[in-house]
């Protein structure tokens, strides 16, 4: 497995870096992570984008372009063989001499970045689809989730209580009932055949698999699609739950706080969305 650091290709097994590094001490770093499909990345300025978004709130400054990002992950998905990827980036504040919480400004950012193994894309097929299942509990992670920050401990906390119920996922609501994302996804539901999504807000992470299947749902214009506020009322009451990411596209949820959703099966609209997203996503 060979891995970036620092602007080096080296094995994983020769990349240290320093215990004094912020992203270590204080998960102060900003990261992405982007799929690659028999070596042709999805969404890649998108991501680059959101990841240089997170390092201008937080203050971090990297000389970097959306091109030497792209060189890295080709040399990655070069020398790791050109399956189903999925590439991750790093980039910390960097390594200081002393533990002081106000940032550094003499530090040089870290730059970590790797590719691991995804599973194929995700056929639209009813069929053949993995059914997902959820919790759901309050959402008490910090006010700024539109940051991808390395921080992910709510995130981390959040996923487990669904882990320890058996289920594949917990997505999360808000003190007003109201749902914000899931722990590693976005979440939509559908109603009356209407794709609704909450929009973007400091209560979660503006994800690109969202982002793109609501540009793609709207050129194609055969479903009608909102952004706004769903309270968990209509959660539970939603025709079909979905929750999306870079790793899973639109992933079908059959059952919710051990209740179905809908029918218990996965839905017309999804197939039909994801039909859409697999032949557009770009
Ligand atoms: N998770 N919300 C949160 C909190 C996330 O961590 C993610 C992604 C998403 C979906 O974003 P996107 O469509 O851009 O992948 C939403 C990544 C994959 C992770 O942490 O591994």
């Amino acid at each position: 497995n060979i891995v970036f650091l620092n602007g080096q290709f080296m094995p994983i097994s020769e990349a240290k870096i320093s215990p004094m590094d912020r992203g270590f001490l204080f998960g102060d770093g900003i990261y992405e992570v982007v799929p690659s499909y028999k070596g042709k990345l999805v969404g890649f300025g998108l991501h680059i984008q959101r990841m240089q978004d997170g390092m201008n709130a937080i203050g971090i400054k990297l000389n970097k372009s959306v091109d030497d990002w792209r060189d890295i992950a080709q040399s990655l998905i070069e020398q790791n063989g050109k399956g189903n990827l999925g590439l991750y980036f790093h980039v910390s504040r960097g390594a200081d001499i002393k533990r002081f919480h106000a940032y550094p400004d003499d530090i040089e950012a870290t730059v970590f970045a790797y590719a691991f193994e995804i599973p194929e894309a995700t056929v639209a097929d009813k069929t053949l689809v993995k059914q997902f299942k959820v919790a759901s509990t309050q959402d008490l992670r910090w006010k700024r989730c539109q940051i991808k920050s390395t921080s992910l401990l709510g995130n981390v906390m959040h996923f487990q209580q669904g882990h320890d119920a058996g289920v594949h996922e917990t997505i999360l609501y808000n003190q007003h009932n109201e749902l914000t994302e899931a722990s590693a996804c976005n979440v939509f539901i559908v109603k009356n055949e209407v794709v609704i999504t909450p929009p973007l807000d400091n209560q979660l992470l503006p994800g690109i698999t969202r982002h793109m299947l609501l540009d793609i749902l709207r050129k194609d214009g055969t479903l009608q699609v909102e952004e706004r506020v769903i309270s968990m009322n209509e959660v539970r009451a939603a025709d079909e739950l979905w929750i999306t990411s870079s790793s899973k596209d639109i992933a079908p949820v059959v059952e919710l706080d051990g209740k179905p959703v809908g029918n218990g099966k996965v839905g017309d609209i999804w197939q039909l969305a994801q039909t859409l997203y697999s032949a557009n996503k770009h």
